[in-house]
């Protein structure tokens, strides 16, 4: 059930296999009154959200919506000044904003789900 309330207290985002490696998923997530616009990877086979704003300036990192992959699958990009950064950690290694980082949302995979948690100072 992507995009709904989760028996463990997060929004399950989608399911493991609808998201490939090298690809992504948006989503809002409702944390302490506010909306959070994040989205999640597929990197390797692993799973990273992160709060879809870039750290050069405050911007969605996507011009089409879930491409947020370098055309290698490698690296997260900006589309606005390619601003690059590192899938499972979220650092900005090239661009105008090296040494930045994406904010990070929780995530977990639970039965075959994808589900990510508030951050905790948005809780
Ligand atoms: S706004 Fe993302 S690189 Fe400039």
């Amino acid at each position: 059930m992507p995009g709904c309330d989760s028996v463990w207290g997060g929004l399950v985002v989608a399911n493991t296999t609808d998201i490939a490696p090298g690809s992504a998923r948006k989503f809002q997530l409702q944390c302490g009154g506010k909306t959070i616009d994040g989205f999640v990877v597929n990197f390797k086979g692993k799973f990273y959200a992160y709060i879809n704003q870039c750290c050069h300036i405050p911007i969605p990192l996507d011009w089409i919506d879930n491409e947020f992959f370098t055309k290698d699958k490698r690296h997260l990009i900006c589309m606005t000044h390619g601003a690059t950064y590192e899938p499972n950690t979220g650092l900005c290694i090239d661009g105008p904003c090296p040494g930045e980082h994406l904010e990070v949302i929780p995530v977990a995979v639970k039965q075959g789900q994808v589900i990510v948690y508030c951050p905790p100072e948005w809780d």
